[in-house]
C-alpha cells in the first residue's frame, strides 16, 4: 500500500518544514505530497497492541525498532516459497534463495552507498565489530600499540578492543566528549601518536543521542594514515547514510534497529580492507579448497560468512531498507529532528527532570534524563504503566554515563512513526511518576 501511495503522491521530493507542525493529525513525513504519519503507523501491526490499558507508546527505539508489515509478509513468503541454502546451481529452490540473499547484499550496498562485495552479513553491529577487531586489527596489532576510542562508545565497541588489546600487549586511548556529550575534535586530533593503529567511534551516542562528527574524523585519521570504523548502529535508521561521504574504512549496522529482523547486520569495509583481512571464522561457505594441511580462502565478503547466513533475515532487512528508503531518509530525519526538539523542550519543562549532557546539543533517536530523587527503574515503570515503553538503566554505556557522573538513567527514543501526541503523552506521564 505505501508503495503505491508513494508512487501516487510523491511527485518532486519538495521538503517544506513548515508542514511538521506540532500536531500529530495531519503530521506529513516527506513535506508536500508525503505521506501522514497515521498511515505509516498502519503498516506496523504492534503500534496498535495495548499495554496495561493503553494502546502501546513504543519510545524504546534506540534499543529495537518494530517492523512493518511489508517485512514480516517478505519473511514469510521466503519461508513459503524461497527457502533452501544458498549455494547455486544445485537445483531451484537453491537458485531462489540464492538470488533472495544476493539482492539482499545489493540492497544493503545502495542504502550506504557502497559496492556489494563490500558488505559482510555478520549477526549484528555487535559481531560487525568484534570481526572488524579479530581480522582486520588483531594480527597487526603489537605491544604498546594505541587503539582510539570515544568517551560514549557501546560496550560492543569498548569490550572488543579490550579482548585484542590484551592479547597483543596494546592499550586503549579513549577522547573525550564535552559537558553537551559533543567530542572533542581538538583533543581527538592532538592523542592520535606514532603509536596509534586503529579508531573506532559511535556515529550517534546509544545512551545521549549526540552526534559525533565522523566526516571530520576519518579525514584527520586518514591525514595520519589511520583506518577509522564508524558505528552506526544508531544512526543508519535515522539518517542519510554515505559511507564514501563519511570516508569512513569500515561502518556497521544492526537490521534490527532499521525495521529488519534481529539476528541480521551489515559490515561495510572498503573494498582493499576487506582484500587485507583475515577470516573471522572457519567453515563451509568462506573457502575455496581444503586440505588438511591448508585452506585457500573465497574472496571477500565470503571469506567473511563461515556457516550458514541468516538468510530469511538479509531478506527481511532489505525489505526493511527499501521501505525507509519509499519514506526517504532525508523526510525520516527532518521528521525525527522536529520530534526530538519536541521532547526536549517537554523535558526541559518536566518537574524535577535533568537532561543528561544539557538541552543544547542536536539528538538523534534518544535522550537521556533522571528524575530527581525518584530511580530510573521507578520511572520506566511508571511509563510502562501508562503504556509508555522507554528504557531504565545503563543502556550498555557505563563508561559513557559515568562521564556525566551517572550510573543510569530513562531514555526514550524515537522513530519516525513516532507522534507529536505520543510526546505530549510522554510528558503528562512523567508530571505524575
Ligand atoms: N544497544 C541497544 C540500546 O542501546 C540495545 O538499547
Amino acid at each position: 500500500m505505501l508503495e503505491s501511495l508513494a508512487n501516487e503522491m510523491w511527485g518532486e521530493p519538495l521538503y517544506v518544514d513548515s508542514l511538521l507542525s506540532h500536531k500529530s493529525d495531519g503530521i506529513l513525513i516527506g513535506g508536500v505530497g508525503g505521506i501522514p504519519v497515521e498511515t505509516i503507523r498502519a503498516d506496523f501491526p504492534i503500534l496498535s497492541e495495548r499495554v496495561n490499558g493503553r494502546t502501546i507508546i513504543f519510545l524504546d527505539n534506540a534499543a529495537t525498532t518494530q517492523r512493518p508489515n511489508c517485512v514480516i509478509e517478505r519473511m514469510a513468503r521466503y519461508y513459503s516459497r524461497e527457502h533452501s541454502n544458498v549455494h547455486r546451481g544445485a537445483h531451484t529452490l537453491a537458485a531462489r534463495a540464492t538470488d533472495a540473499y544476493e539482492d539482499a547484499r545489493r540492497e544493503a550496498a545502495s542504502f550506504i552507498n557502497a559496492d556489494q562485495r563490500e558488505i559482510v552479513f555478520v549477526r549484528g553491529a555487535t559481531e560487525a565489530l568484534n570481526l572488524v577487531a579479530h581480522s582486520f586489527v588483531k594480527p597487526y596489532l603489537k605491544p604498546g600499540d594505541e587503539i582510539m576510542l570515544t568517551a560514549l562508545e557501546h560496550h560492543a565497541n569498548i569490550v572488543p578492543w579490550q579482548l585484542i588489546a590484551k592479547e597483543r600487549g596494546a592499550r586503549l586511548t579513549v577522547c573525550p566528549v564535552d559537558d553537551s556529550g559533543q567530542l572533542m575534535l581538538g583533543e581527538f586530533e592532538r592523542m592520535i601518536t606514532p603509536r596509534t593503529r586503529f579508531i573506532s567511534m559511535t556515529h550517534v551516542s546509544n545512551a545521549l543521542g549526540t552526534v559525533m562528527p565522523v566526516n571530520e574524523a576519518a579525514a584527520i585519521a586518514h591525514r595520519r594514515h589511520i583506518p577509522i570504523c564508524v558505528d552506526g548502529a544508531q544512526s543508519a535508521a535515522h539518517m542519510p547514510i554515505d559511507v564514501k561521504a563519511i570516508g569512513c574504512d569500515f561502518y556497521a549496522f544492526s537490521g534490527h534497529k532499521a525495521l529488519g529482523p534481529t539476528g541480521i547486520g551489515v559490515l561495510y569495509g572498503k573494498a582493499d580492507m576487506l582484500d587485507r583481512g583475515e577470516p573471522y571464522q572457519g567453515g563451509g561457505n568462506m573457502i575455496q579448497d581444503v586440505t588438511f594441511e591448508s585452506t585457500r580462502y573465497q574472496a571477500p565478503p565470503q571469506r567473511f560468512e563461515a556457516g550458514t547466513g541468516n538468510i530469511a533475515g538479509a531478506v527481511g532487512l532489505a525489505e526493511a531498507l527499501r521501505y525507509l528508503r519509499r519514506l526517504d531518509m532525508n523526510a525520516i530525519e527532518r521528521y525525527e529532528d522536529a520530534l526530538m526538539s519536541r521532547l526536549i523542550d517537554e523535558l526541559r519543562r518536566a518537574p524535577g527532570v535533568s537532561i543528561i549532557g544539557g538541552d543544547e546539543a542536536r539528538r538523534v533517536c534518544a535522550v537521556s534524563f533522571n528524575v530527581a530523587g525518584i530511580q530510573d527503574v521507578k520511572v520506566g515503570e511508571a511509563l510502562d504503566r501508562a503504556g509508555i515503553a522507554v528504557r531504565a538503566g545503563h543502556h550498555c554505556a557505563q563508561p559513557g554515563l559515568r562521564r556525566f557522573g551517572v550510573e543510569s538513567s530513562v531514555r526514550p527514543s524515537i522513530s519516525f512513526y513516532n507522534t507529536f501526541d505520543e510526546i505530549d503523552e510522554l510528558a503528562r506521564a512523567l508530571r505524575v511518576v
